[in-house]
């Protein structure tokens, strides 16, 4: 398991300061929207300044027509992240041309795909899928595995079954992690490190746990102790 901390602090101040408080540790470091849509990609080169070993997952969840999503990735394996991810629901066609275009690169970030937001609770997704979160997030993730995709962003209960319905190898992605049981937040399906264990997760991403604990560097410690 490869810890990944999600960088969603208000200010770009604030997460360079979390990022240097955790400049010892070979982690990963979540981009999300928000420090992206402000910050860009200055934001990316200066934390690459802090650790060059620090791995940037970028997490646009990009969903669009397959030349627009494609031309969007190629622009991303320029920006040199290490992973980055695209919604499932995009479809195979988008997903064949984003691998396609990225073959060219030799060290193209890894893709994944979004299967089932973790913030979505059974009800309010089977109005959108009209199907059961379960049952979505696999179809999803044998779709992204047959089109070449790297993995898939899915809750940490589904990521032993994705890895029996593709392949061991297939990367799981797992957000809404609560490594000691801490509070959950707006996310619907949260676990702990202990089931992320179980069920075989790559990388965990965590948020709130990390960057409103007292003391960040204390508490990735912990967590890097017991994955
Ligand atoms: O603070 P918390 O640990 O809940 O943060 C989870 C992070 O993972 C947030 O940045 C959120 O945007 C992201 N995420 C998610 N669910 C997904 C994909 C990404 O919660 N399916």
């Amino acid at each position: 398991m490869e810890l990944c901390v999600a960088l969603d602090l208000p200010s770009a101040k604030e997460n360079l300061a979390l990022a240097e408080s955790l400049k010892p540790y070979n982690i990963w470091l979540k981009v999300g929207f928000r420090s992206y849509i402000r910050d860009g990609k200055e934001f990316i080169e200066k934390i690459k300044e802090i650790n060059p070993k620090f791995k940037i997952f970028l997490d646009l969840k990009l969903y669009d027509i397959p030349n627009t999503m494609a031309d969007a990735s190629e622009e991303i394996a320029k920006l040199g992240v290490d992973m980055f991810n695209i919604h499932a629901s995009a479809g195979k066609v988008a997903m064949k041309t984003v691998m396609q275009r990225l073959s060219k690169y030799e060290n193209r970030p890894l893709v994944l795909a979004v299967t089932a937001l973790t913030s979505f609770d059974e009800e309010n997704f089977s109005l959108i899928y009209e199907k059961s979160i379960d049952e979505k997030a696999k179809q999803f993730a044998k779709l992204s595995y047959e089109n070449g995709l790297d993995g898939v962003v899915c809750s940490a209960f589904e990521s032993k079954s994705i890895k029996e319905a593709t392949s061991l190898e297939f990367l799981t992605l797992c957000p809404a992690i609560r490594p000691f049981g801490e509070d959950a937040g707006d996310q619907q399906r949260v676990a702990t490190l202990e089931v992320a264990k179980e069920e075989l997760v790559d990388f965990p991403v965590i948020g709130r746990p990390i960057y409103r604990d007292e003391n960040p560097r204390q508490k990735v410690e912990k967590i890097l102790k017991n994955l």
